[in-house]
């Protein structure tokens, strides 16, 4: 079944791929700026693929042409056909110039695609979107990747009104003009596709910073918001020049422009966008104070600011040649990102909460309906392919081949790759490429990683032989059938690992011919591999995938007091905490089905004798003592009833705190509480993480101290991370003193808007029952829209997404609400109507009553009229399932 198959437009496919036959080879772009009516007047100097012998065809949507003329002459009605997808011209030669003029109406576009305003009428600005294809609502064009332009752009528009004007590249004059209306232009000497066009034109106020790069270039970097929070761009600018530092000595990339703008605003569909010299961002991941920022917000401005400027160069300087080829800037540019993040922070801690994030998002999207493989083969709208497939697993593909090529022959990899593909539209066949002749290694076996969808379950099982001294290794994988998929092969799959004795020891290595070594990566290369240890003089215990290696689901017999063994002595920080999550999954899996108690008992010693040993990094502990999430043990089961999965993990928790016992808690939180205070490096952030996990058991344990301990924690908070993970306990627990805390916290934040988001997302999650009423309430205060992407996240997503037990409820009643929701918001914002959609994600493995009030909420909105093909396509693959 799918959404509305009669109006259903063709799927775009990977293999119908053909270069353009039309390129543009400069464009001048004329802006007449206004908040009803914005004109634009666009010159295109075309060329002509002499190749192919095809009509010149640009894209446009949603515009009002009011003139066209081909080479100075005005075109007459019989010369050009234009609907409201395209417009095709006759009589185009190589060498021609298009004219065209365009109104369009930013005030009236509620899908943040485009042009279109943020804020209000009076005080709002102007900006533009256009990734992935945006540009085709702001004038025709041909808006594809492939299509690389020098774009010269004019702004005029009102100067009280809209006194800063901006757009990519280097400013290139401005002045006066009549009646109170002035004028900027802006030369980008960069040719880069439509979708990394940008302008801003509002009353916005700046922070400003010089910076010189490696190679000698002065450059201006300047960060934009609305005048109240410009002193919240402060840490955001720091680590701008951070990331550019780090991608000078990472991998010699310079900044390549005069300026680099970053602005910031309230209303945008995604995180932020990379556009040519003129970053725009969610303000969410750009505003930081610590008053209303906690700390993993502040390590994801961090990541995001970072993540924005190196697509600088693994984006805009090379391109994508299609949107089939989407990891290629993506899933590099987050695993540059990760590096980053990783230098900047806590190397460990980064790989586990990457690690996490993978798992929570991408497994579990590889598991159900939505599964597509980092190059999908086909889509019908592009908007719903940026998922965790393309971006998490995308990342994953090229740590796992930085890992195989080492350090430095992965830089001269990169190194290559950048200088071959400088100013193209490029492929993962030519990254690759690069890499592997850049070092001698034919890296097309991983091509295949790319184009299979369906994380591969790898099995691992060992053999000891005391008489031959030998350990011998199996590895063999599979990988279930996703849709479209029903086959598999087998995966290039690299394995690092080491041995441990039952002392906790680990064992030199003797595998091969070469010298014994503590660590090894073996890889994977069939179905099924034996790899054969010599020398052991007992059975070892493996740690396998250290570091995770591979983007795998692992499957090994371990008893639970091995993994105890290595969740008490593995040295690799991230198998360690690993270790610790299967051992924890296994002690729920003991819970859930009354089996035996050694799984849970082995989990609660090991971690309560690690809880109480000194010298364990506070944030490595915390992470130790949380069990994997409800959506991850939600796959640990063919039907899942998510009320029960709730209330097991919690019971598993339970366990836990009363193994470390009240006293040691309330013990440990006070020698955290002190100094907790306003630090924002690695040990304050480490000690608030600690506590707050230590907060939480406790309240499992003994809910009246927890609960006195959580107000007054929120009372006396310094920083937003202690008082929203106080405010949580309060909330989650409906502890007597949570509507206090929530009053207080509504009042003094009622005209800060991330932290408002924070108010109706803590009240979205709390579990269970409860949630509904909660929802529904929230969804009346005055301050709850549909048209702010981040509000109806903050809402809406916290609870369908993140609140499982609220969410799916047995008698249907929140997939009935959440569909009428997601009608209006389709109506308003597509992409984020698809996106808050994917919730459903996981429908079909749901208990048999929850799945069919599932089934039938989708069914009943897709049936709709008039579904945007954004939401139309993520019904309908959901309900192929
Ligand atoms: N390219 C952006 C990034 O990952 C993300 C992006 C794609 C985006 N489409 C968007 C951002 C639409 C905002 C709106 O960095
Ligand atoms: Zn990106």
């Amino acid at each position: 079944m799918s959404a509305r198959p009669e109006h259903a437009p063709a799927p775009t496919r990977l293999r119908d791929y053909r270069p353009p036959a039309w390129r543009v080879e400069r464009v001048e772009l004329e802006f007449d700026l206004g908040i009803d009516a914005t004109e634009v007047a666009a010159r295109l100097h075309l060329r002509r693929d002499e190749a192919q012998d095809a009509p010149l065809q640009l894209d446009g949507e949603g515009l009002d042409l009011l003139a066209i003329a081909l080479d100075g002459r005005a075109l007459d009605a019989g010369e050009y056909r234009h609907d409201d997808r395209s417009l095709e011209v006759d009589g185009a030669r190589d060498g021609s110039v298009l004219e065209t003029r365009v109104r369009l109406k930013p005030a009236a576009n509620t899908a943040l695609e485009g042009l279109y305003l943020s804020g209000s009428r009076e005080a709002g600005f102007l900006l533009t979107q256009c990734e992935a294809e945006g540009f085709r609502h702001i004038t025709f064009f041909p808006d594809r990747p492939d299509v690389l332009a020098r774009y010269t752009v004019t702004l005029r528009a009102d100067r009280a009104r809209f006194p800063v004007l901006l757009a990519g590249g280097n400013p290139d004059g401005a002045g006066e003009l009549a009646d109170g209306r002035h004028w900027a232009r802006f030369v980008d000497p960069h040719p880069k596709p439509s979708y990394l066009f940008a302008l801003v034109a509002g009353r916005l106020e700046k922070l400003e910073r010089g910076y010189t790069t490696a190679d000698g270039r002065a450059v201006k970097l300047v960060m934009w918001s609305e005048a109240n929070v410009i002193d919240c761009c402060h840490y955001a600018l720091d680590a701008l020049e951070r990331a550019m530092r780090w991608d000078e000595q990472a991998y010699g990339r310079n900044y390549d422009l005069e300026v680099f703008h970053v602005v910031a605003t309230h209303d945008f569909n995604m995180g932020a966008m990379e556009n040519k010299g003129l970053n725009i961002f969610n303000a969410k991941y750009l505003l930081a104070d610590p008053d209303s920022t906690t700390d993993d917000e502040y390590r994801a401005v961090e990541a995001v600011v970072a993540h924005e400027y190196f697509h600088n160069w693994s984006g805009n300087r090379v391109t994508c040649r299609d949107w089939f080829q989407l990891s290629l800037k993506e899933g590099f540019t987050v695993f540059r990102e990760q590096s980053f993040s990783a230098d900047m922070n806590s190397a460990p801690l980064k790989r586990i909460e990457d690690v996490a994030l993978l798992r929570r998002a991408q497994f579990t999207e590889d598991a159900g309906p939505l599964a597509h493989p980092v190059r999908p083969a086909e889509y019908r709208e592009i908007n719903n392919f940026y998922t965790a497939t393309v971006y998490e697993k995308g990342a994953e593909l090229v740590r796992m081949l930085a890992g195989r090529l080492g350090a430095e022959g992965f830089r001269r990899g990169a190194d290559r790759y950048f200088a071959r593909n400088d100013g193209r539209a490029a492929t993962l066949e030519d990254f690759l490429a690069a890499l592997g002749e850049a070092n001698d290694i034919d890296l097309a076996p991983y091509l295949a990683w790319y184009g299979q969808a369906g994380t591969p379950r790898l099995k691992a099982c060992g053999e000891y032989d005391a008489t031959r001294r030998e350990y011998a290794l199996t590895l063999s994988q599979h990988t279930l059938a996703t849709p479209g998929q029903p086959l598999k092969q087998p995966l290039p799959i690299p394995v690092k690992l080491a041995l441990f004795d039952h002392g906790g020891r680990m064992l030199p290595l003797h595998l091969d011919d070469q010298p014994p070594a503590p660590e090894r990566v073996v890889v994977l290369a069939a179905a099924e591999q034996r790899f054969v240890f010599r020398d052991v003089d007992a059975p070892p215990v493996p740690s396998l995938l250290r570091g995770f290696s591979a983007p795998v689901i692992l499957e090994c017999d371990y008893a639970p007091d091995e993994l105890a063994l290595l969740l008490t002595h593995d040295a690799d920080g991230f198998n360690r905490w690993e270790a610790g999550q299967q051992l924890a999954a296994r002690a729920y899996d003991a819970l859930r089905d009354g089996g035996d108690d050694a799984a849970p008992a082995a989990w609660c010693a090991a971690l309560a004798a690690l809880f109480a040993r000194d010298g364990l990094d506070p944030a490595l502990l915390a992470g130790l003592l949380t069990p994997p999430g409800e959506l991850e043990l939600a796959d640990r089961q063919a039907e899942a009833d998510p009320a029960r999965i709730h209330a097991l993990r919690q019971a598993l928790q339970r366990r836990l705190a009363e193994h470390i016992g009240a006293d040691a808690l309330h013990a440990r939180y006070r020698a955290l509480a002190a100094p907790a205070g306003l630090d924002l490096g690695a040990a304050g952030q480490a000690a608030r993480r600690l506590k707050r996990r230590v907060l939480e058991l406790l309240a499992l344990v003994d809910a009246g101290q927890a609960f006195a301990l959580a107000a007054a924690q929120y009372d006396h908070a310094t920083g937003m991370t202690d008082r929203l993970a106080a405010l949580a306990v309060l909330v989650h627990h409906q502890a007597p003193q949570a509507a206090a805390a929530l009053a207080h916290f509504r009042a003094r934040y009622d005209d800060n808007a991330l932290a408002l988001d924070k108010w109706f997302a803590v009240q979205a999650q709390v579990p269970g029952e409860p949630a509904l009423a909660r929802v529904r309430a929230l969804e009346a205060d005055p301050k709850f829209t549909l048209k702010n992407p981040n509000r109806a996240r903050a809402l809406l997503g916290s609870w369908a997404s993140g609140n499982p037990s609220g969410f799916h409820r047995a008698d249907g009643a929140g997939y009935a609400l959440y569909a009428e929701r997601l009608a209006e918001l389709d109506a308003l914002n597509p992409q984020i109507a698809a996106r808050l959609a994917t919730a459903f994600n996981g429908w079909n493995r749901l208990e048999p009553v929850r799945r069919e009030a599932a089934r039938q909420a989708m069914a009943q909105l897709a049936a709709r009229p008039a579904l945007s093909r954004n939401l139309g396509e993520i019904l309908g693959n959901m309900l192929k399932a």
